[in-house]
């Protein structure tokens, strides 16, 4: 593909070896941005913010101006797809997020993916602002929730440990709960097609709580599913590189990797990098994403900068994007993440 010659991340997810690892962070546009929160006052609702084209540019834009990472990424939630099923999704103020909690068929019978693309047609227009927008050598990141992680919201209501009404969901009636993750499916892939037709260069699939499910569970609800993605995205573009990011799933990351055919694979903090670098070796996966603990990035300083080169030394023989094992926490100064920048921009020139 000609356009990855020029972008860093993209030639990573294909699996070329570069002089420097490319670099952008979970989160990297948030709270611990007074420029974002400024725009934010601005704007009213967090869900607002998304469906504003011109502010969720700005936005996807600010950690680029500041910071000059590798990639941007869309600007938004992954609770907009439930939101655009017919969900009724809320962000309360210092709790995150409240969904009125799916319960049974009736409710189920009221989703609907016939108005999706008109819902979220705010979204690919902030697509198409930021590809305009954005410097030659920095690649759009589209995104999506997971099938499980988008269900797990649904059903419990809200964020959770354990996810319990969902889990019981799953068990008690596994076909109605596989109409959902059915529905998911095809609304995600619909969904991330689209980002690409309005600009996206990669995308990412957000697994947050693949962590919860036991190995037979997850096989069914979340590998699986995000393998028919992969196919199913793959067919209609066929040179976008695909992320995964299921957290938390330890040594079951190797099988996710074969399973789901991805690109690149975003590890989260519990992965020891040298683990990663002898299991997950470039035959099994193009490209590894990860992993600095975001509180490292809190404490800044000579701490964070050891633990960063851990993780280039580790991978250094192979293909990788540097990232965090999680999203940047709102109490991180952005003074840590302009160093941590330079020291990746210094150390492997
Ligand atoms: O990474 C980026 O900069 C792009 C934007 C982005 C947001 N959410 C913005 C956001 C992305 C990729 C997400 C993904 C997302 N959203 C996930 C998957 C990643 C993960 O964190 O595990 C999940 C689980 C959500 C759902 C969600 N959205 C929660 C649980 C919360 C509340 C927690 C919190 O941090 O406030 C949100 C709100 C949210 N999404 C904010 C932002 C910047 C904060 C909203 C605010 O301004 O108050």
């Amino acid at each position: 593909m000609t356009l990855s010659v020029d972008k860093p991340l993209l030639r990573a997810l294909h699996g070329e070896r570069a002089t420097r690892p490319p670099v952008w962070l979970m989160r990297q546009a948030g709270r611990y941005l007074p420029e974002y929160r400024r725009l934010r006052a601005r704007a009213g609702s967090f869900l607002q913010l998304c469906y504003s084209p011109d502010f969720a540019v700005d936005v996807t834009l600010q950690p680029i101006r500041r910071f000059g990472f590798d990639a941007a990424i869309l600007f938004s939630d992954i609770l907009v797809v439930p939101h655009a099923l017919g969900s009724d999704v809320r962000f309360v103020e210092g709790e995150g997020p409240r969904l009125t909690p799916l319960a049974g068929e009736a409710d189920l019978g009221r989703l609907s993916s016939e108005r999706l693309h008109e819902h979220l047609a705010p979204v690919y227009a902030t697509l198409r602002g930021v590809a305009r927008e954005l410097p030659d050598e920095v690649a759009l990141i589209g995104f999506a929730g997971a099938p499980w992680t988008l269900a797990c919201y649904m059903v419990d209501g809200g964020g959770s440990k354990e996810f319990a009404a969902t889990r019981t969901m799953a068990r008690a009636a596994p076909e109605l709960f596989a109409r959902l993750i059915d529905l998911l499916t095809a609304a995600v892939t619909d969904y991330l097609v689209a980002q690409v037709e309005a600009g996206a260069e990669a995308l990412q699939l957000f697994d947050s709580w693949a962590n919860v499910l036991p190995a037979d569970e997850r096989r069914r609800w979340c590998i699986e599913p995000i393998g028919r993605i992969v196919r199913a995205v793959r067919k209609n573009v066929p040179d976008v590189p695909l992320i995964g990011f299921p957290r938390g799933i330890g040594p079951a990351y190797a099988e996710f990797a074969s399973a789901t055919g991805v690109d690149g694979l975003g590890l989260d903090t519990s992965i020891d990098p040298l683990w990663a670098a002898e299991a997950l070796p470039p035959s099994k996966v193009p490209c590894l994403q990860g992993n600095l603990d975001p509180l490292a990035l809190v404490a800044g300083g000579t701490s964070m900068l050891q633990s960063a080169d851990r993780i280039l030394e580790a991978w250094a023989g192979r293909p990788f994007v540097f990232n965090l094992g999680h999203g940047v926490l709102p109490q991180t100064e952005p003074e840590n993440v302009a160093l941590l920048v330079e020291h990746l921009k210094s150390r492997t020139k």
